[in-house]
C-alpha cells in the first residue's frame, strides 16, 4: 500500500489541470508575439525566408539532407507533382564523439562523406559522369550549373536565419555541443566540404525539421485547406507556422519575396517559458536541468520531448528507490512478489546511469493493459535488468510514466493551441467549417500511444478553443516530413536563383507538365527547371 501511496502523491505533482493550461496558452501567445518584434526573446520565432507553402502540384528532383537528432540521413527525392512523390534514402547514427567534436569541420566532413557515398550507390550515373566531366575540364569548378544537386539542408537547431541558404548556428540542443561552430554559417560549413569533395552539389535551402515537416504535409495533405503547423514531438520538440508578414516587426537581413504577405517562422518552442513562470518545475525538472549540457535553456522542451521524458521517469524512479519507507523494486521474501520469486536489480542496470531509461520503455507501459503487465515486467527485464519484478512494482511504473507522458501532451496542447489561436482560423468566416490542419512528425506522436488523444483532450479545455474547435483541427503524421520539405524548399530556392517570386516561380513549376526520368541522359536535370 505504501508503494502506491507514495507513487499517488508523485503522479499528483504531474499534474497539469485545465486552469494552468489555459494560462499557459495565454502566456505563450504573450512570447509569440514578443519574440515577433524583438531578437533575444524566450521565443526565438525566426524568419525562415519560405514565404509559400506548396500545393502538391510541384515536380522535381531534389537531394536533401537532414541533421538533427541520433541519426543522420540522405535522401533524393522526386516529387511527381501529383501529391506523391518517391524517397531513397540512407541513414547512419552520428558517432558520439562527434556530436561532442573540438572542431565544426569534423563533423560536417563526415557529413560530406555520408554525401558522397549516397551518390556513389543511389545514383551513380549521375555521379560518374561527373567524375568523368570533372576529369576533362579544365578548371574543377567549370561544371555546368544544371548537372549540379539542388540539396535542402535540414537543420534541426537553433539558427539565426538571414537567408534562404544562410545562417548562423545560435546554440546547440539535444546532447550536441561544439562550441566552435556556434555563431558560423552551417550552410558555408558543410558546402565548403562537399567542394572538397569535388561533388556535384550546392546546398540551395537552409530548413529546420518543423519547416520540412509543415512543407511536406502541405505538398501530400489532402483537400484544399493549406497546414497551418508543421511540429516535432520527438527527439526534441518545436514547431513553425505560417505568420502574416506585417506581424513580423523585427527587422529582417535577407532578402525575401512579398507577394504572399506570409512568412514561415520558426518558432523554437523549446525554449518558452524558460524563466518557468507558468511550466511546472517539480524537483525532478529541477535535477534533469541541473545535469544536463545547456541548464536553464529549453525549458520546454525538456518536459516535453522524447530525449527528457525517460530521464525525468528515471530521476523519479531512483528516488523511490532511495526512499527507506517503501518497498518499490525488492521484496520482503518470495511470498510479496506475485510471480513468487523476489526481485533483483543487476548492479549494471542503466537504471543507474544519466539517460539510462529509453523513453521508449514508457511507450510500453501506456500500451500494456494485461492484468499482470506481463509485456512491461518482460520490458524492465530486458532494458532496464530488473529481474522479477512485481506487479505493484510494475503498477507503479506503469502510473508514474503515465503521469510524465501525461504531463508532456497536455504542455503540447498549449504551444499548438496558441499558434492556431493565432492563425485567426477557427473564427475567420471565410473558413468556416473547414479543418486546420497540422503536419506533426516524432516518435512520441508516432510511437507513443494516446499521446494525440491526450492533445485533443486537453485542446477542448482551452478558451477559444473548445470541443467544436478541437473536432476542427486535424493533426496528422507527415513522416519523413523534414527530408520531402527540405527538396520542396530547394525547389522554390532555385527560383530565387532565377529571380522569380515563389509564388510565380511554384506557378511555373506547376504548369510544367515534365518528367525528370525522360530526361536524356547529357542533359540531365537536378532540379525542376
Ligand atoms: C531544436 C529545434 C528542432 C527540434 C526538433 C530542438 O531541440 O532546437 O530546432 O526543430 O529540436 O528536432
Amino acid at each position: 500500500m505504501a508503494l502506491e501511496a507514495e507513487a499517488a502523491r508523485i503522479t499528483s505533482q504531474f499534474e497539469f489541470g485545465d486552469d494552468l493550461v489555459n494560462k499557459a496558452v495565454k502566456e505563450f501567445q504573450r512570447q509569440m508575439t514578443e519574440g515577433l518584434e524583438k531578437d533575444g526573446a524566450s521565443l526565438s520565432q525566426i524568419p525562415t525566408y519560405v514565404t509559400a507553402v506548396p500545393n502538391g502540384t510541384e515536380k522535381g528532383l531534389y537531394m536533401a539532407v537532414d541533421l538533427g537528432g541520433t541519426n543522420f540521413r540522405v535522401c533524393s527525392i522526386q516529387l511527381n507533382g501529383d501529391t506523391t512523390f518517391n524517397l531513397t534514402f540512407s541513414k547512419v547514427a552520428i558517432p558520439r564523439e562527434l556530436m561532442v567534436a573540438k572542431t565544426a569541420q569534423e563533423l560536417f566532413a563526415f557529413l560530406a562523406k555520408q554525401i558522397e557515398l549516397f551518390l556513389q550507390t543511389h545514383h551513380e550515373d549521375h555521379f560518374e559522369q561527373h567524375v568523368r566531366r570533372r576529369m576533362t575540364m579544365s578548371s574543377p569548378e567549370g561544371f555546368k550549373d544544371e548537372h549540379v544537386f539542388r540539396l535542402g539542408f535540414t537543420f534541426s537547431f537553433p539558427v539565426q536565419q538571414v537567408g534562404i541558404n544562410k545562417g548562423t548556428l545560435i546554440r546547440w540542443t539535444k546532447g550536441f555541443d561544439i562550441p566552435d561552430a556556434v555563431g558560423k554559417d552551417v550552410c558555408a560549413l558543410l558546402q565548403d566540404e562537399i567542394d572538397k569533395l569535388h561533388l556535384p552539389v550546392k546546398v540551395a535551402a537552409l530548413v529546420n525539421d518543423t519547416v520540412g515537416t509543415l512543407m511536406a504535409r502541405s505538398y501530400s495533405s489532402p483537400g484544399k485547406t493549406s497546414t497551418v503547423l508543421g511540429a516535432i514531438f520527438g527527439t526534441g520538440t518545436n514547431g513553425a507556422y505560417v505568420e502574416k508578414l506585417s506581424n513580423l516587426k523585427k527587422p529582417l537581413e535577407g532578402e525575401y519575396d512579398t507577394s504572399t504577405g506570409e512568412m514561415v517562422i520558426n518558432t523554437e518552442w523549446g525554449s518558452f517559458d524558460n524563466q518557468l513562470g507558468v511550466l511546472p518545475n517539480t524537483p525532478w525538472d529541477i535535477a534533469l536541468d541541473k545535469a544536463s549540457t545547456n541548464p536553464g535553456i529549453q525549458m520546454y522542451e525538456k518536459r516535453v520531448s522524447g530525449m527528457f521524458l525517460g530521464e525525468i521517469l528515471r530521476l523519479v524512479l531512483i528516488d523511490l528507490l532511495k526512499n527507506p519507507s517503501v518497498s518499490f523494486f525488492k521484496d520482503e521474501n518470495s511470498s510479496s512478489n506475485d510471480w513468487k520469486s523476489t526481485t533483483n536489480i543487476l548492479a549494471s542496470s542503466s537504471i543507474y546511469q544519466q539517460w539510462g531509461l529509453d523513453t521508449a520503455i514508457m511507450s510500453v507501459a501506456a500500451a500494456d493493459n494485461t492484468p499482470e503487465l506481463a509485456t512491461l515486467r518482460g520490458e524492465l527485464e530486458k532494458q532496464l535488468g530488473i529481474y522479477s519484478a512485481g506487479l505493484d512494482d510494475a503498477q507503479a511504473f506503469k502510473a508514474l510514466a503515465y503521469a510524465v507522458g501525461r504531463r508532456a501532451a497536455r504542455l503540447s496542447a498549449v504551444a499548438i493551441a496558441a499558434i492556431v489561436l493565432q492563425t485567426g482560423k477557427l473564427t475567420d468566416p471565410a473558413n468556416k467549417d473547414e479543418p486546420i490542419d497540422i503536419g506533426v512528425d516524432g516518435s512520441l506522436v508516432e510511437h507513443y500511444p494516446y499521446f494525440r488523444d491526450m492533445i485533443y483532450e486537453a485542446l477542448a479545455k482551452i478558451d477559444g478553443v473548445g470541443e467544436e474547435g478541437a473536432n476542427r483541427i486535424r493533426i496528422g503524421i507527415a513522416k519523413d516530413g523534414s527530408g520531402v520539405g527540405a527538396a520542396l524548399i530547394a525547389l522554390v530556392a532555385a527560383g530565387m536563383e532565377k529571380n522569380m517570386s515563389t509564388a510565380d516561380y511554384l506557378g511555373e513549376l506547376r504548369s510544367t507538365a515534365r518528367n525528370l526520368s525522360t530526361v536524356p541522359e547529357d542533359t540531365e536535370a537536378t532540379t525542376a527547371d
